[in-house]
C-alpha cells in the first residue's frame, strides 16, 4: 500500500459524492462574507492598523500569555470588553474555535453533563469530544425537550453541574435560540450556559453586544464573541465570570500551549469594539439590507429570520453546488454548504448580506437566481 492510499480513496469518494472541497479565490458580488458590517476593509481599521504599525505595537507577541507573549493590548482590550460587555471579566483567543474548544474541554468536570443544541458549530463539538464527562443533544431551539433531558439526568444525578451549550443566531439557518427561555431553564436547575454570538455579535442587541447582552455578568453564563465577523478583525472574547477566567489561565491547553494573539489585532479589535458602539447607523444599514434581501429573495425559497444569514435550501449536495458555480461564474460570490456542515440531504445556498454589497447586487442576484432555480 502506497503512504497515501487511504487519503487519495476517501478523496475518491469524496469527488463521486460531491462532497469534495476545495479553496475559491472571492470574486464577484460578495454574499458569502461574515464580515457583516464591512468593517474589514474599512478606512477605519486599516487606519487603525497603520496607527499600530506607527506605534510599533508587535505583529508577533512570541510566546504564550504565559510566557513572554502578555502584551499590554491584549490586557488593554480585555478591560475594554469587560466594561463595554458589562461582563464580570474576559479573555482574548486567537479565535473562536480555539475557545470554544477551551471552554468545552477545560470547564465541565467528572460527573457534570452538558445539554447542546444539535446544531451548534463544529468547535463545541470538537472541545465537547475533549470534555471529561459525558454530553447529550437536544432537538434544535426545543426547549420542552432539553427539559424532560435535564430533568430525567438530574433524577439520577442528584451532584455535578449541567451546562447547557446554544448559539443566538445560528450560522447556517439564520434562526433565533429562544435565549430567555433557556436562560429560565438554566436558572431553575442550577444550570451553566455557554453561549456563543459569533454571528449575532455586531449585528444585534444593545450596541451590537448581541442578543444574549442582558446575560452579561451573570454567573451562569460564559458568552463568546467572535472578532473575525461583524468586527472584522480576528480573535474571539469570551465573556465570563471571573473564577472561569482564571481557571482556563490556569488549566485552558489552549490558552496555556498556543503562542498569544497579535497585540497589532489585539490593538484593532479595540478600535473596532469603539466603531461599533459609536456607529450604530451601520447596523442600522445592515438590517435594512437584510430586510430588503429577504423580501427580494423570500419568494425564490429563501428562509429568512430578519438577520444576514439567509439560507436557501436545495436538498441535494450536487444540485446545491452546480447552482452555486453556476452563481460564482456569473460574478456572485455565493457558496453551497453540504453535509457534513449541514445534514444529509439540507443542501443550501448561504447567502450572506453585508454591508459590502447594497441593494442592487441583490436584486442582480435574485434575477440570476430566478433562471437558475
Ligand atoms: C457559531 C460559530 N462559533 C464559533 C466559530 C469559530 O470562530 P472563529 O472563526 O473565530 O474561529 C464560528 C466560525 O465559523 C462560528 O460560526
Amino acid at each position: 500500500m502506497a503512504l497515501f492510499d487511504f487519503h487519495q480513496t476517501y478523496l475518491n469518494i469524496l469527488s463521486q459524492t460531491s462532497q469534495k472541497r476545495q479553496l475559491h479565490k472571492c470574486t464577484g458580488s460578495s454574499f458569502s462574507s461574515n464580515d457583516y458590517l464591512g468593517l474589514a476593509n474599512s478606512p477605519e481599521i486599516l487606519s487603525a492598523a497603520q496607527q499600530a504599525i506607527d506605534e510599533t505595537i508587535p505583529i508577533g507577541s512570541g510566546g504564550s500569555r504565559l510566557l513572554s507573549g502578555n502584551h499590554p493590548q491584549h490586557e488593554a482590550l480585555e478591560t475594554e470588553a469587560a466594561i463595554f460587555f458589562k461582563a464580570q471579566s474576559t479573555l482574548y483567543f486567537a479565535n473562536g474555535y480555539a475557545a470554544n474548544m477551551a471552554v468545552l474541554s477545560t470547564l465541565p468536570q467528572k460527573g457534570d453533563v452538558i445539554f447542546y443544541d444539535n446544531l451548534i458549530h463544529a468547535s463545541s463539538h470538537d472541545g465537547m469530544r475533549l470534555a471529561r464527562c459525558k454530553a447529550q443533544l437536544f432537538i434544535h431551539n426545543d426547549v420542552q425537550d432539553l427539559k424532560a433531558k435535564i430533568t430525567a439526568w438530574r433524577a439520577k444525578n442528584p451532584d455535578g453541574n449541567i451546562w447547557i451549550i446554544f448559539e443566538t443566531y445560528y450560522s447556517m439557518d439564520g434562526d433565533i435560540a429562544p435565549i430567555d427561555a433557556l436562560s429560565d431553564l438554566a436558572s431553575d436547575y442550577d444550570a451553566i450556559m455557554v453561549i456563543d454570538e459569533a454571528h449575532a455579535f455586531g449585528v444585534f442587541g444593545p450596541d451590537g453586544r448581541g442578543l444574549a447582552a442582558h446575560l452579561d455578568g451573570c454567573d451562569n453564563a460564559i458568552i463568546l464573541r467572535t472578532c473575525g465577523k461583524a468586527l472584522g478583525c480576528e480573535g474571539a472574547l469570551l465573556c465570563l465570570p471571573s473564577i472561569a477566567r482564571d481557571f482556563l489561565i490556569n488549566r485552558a491547553r489552549q490558552f496555556i500551549f498556543s503562542t498569544a494573539p497579535s497585540p497589532l489585532i489585539a490593538y484593532t479589535v479595540r478600535i473596532a469594539l469603539r466603531i461599533i458602539q459609536t456607529q450604530p447607523e451601520r447596523r442600522k444599514a445592515l438590517i435594512e439590507l437584510c430586510d430588503y434581501a429577504g423580501k427580494i429573495l423570500s419568494p425564490l425559497g429563501a428562509i429568512t429570520h430578519g438577520g444576514p444569514i439567509i439560507p436557501i435550501i436545495i436538498g441535494d449536495a450536487k444540485h446545491t453546488m452546480d447552482i452555486a458555480s453556476a452563481l460564482q461564474n456569473s460574478g456572485f460570490d455565493v457558496r453551497g454548504i453540504r453535509p457534513p456542515t449541514v445534514a444529509e440531504g439540507s443542501s443550501r445556498l448561504r447567502i450572506c448580506i453585508s454591508l459590502n454589497i447594497d441593494k442592487t447586487d441583490i436584486d442582480a442576484l435574485a434575477l440570476m437566481l430566478r433562471k437558475l432555480l
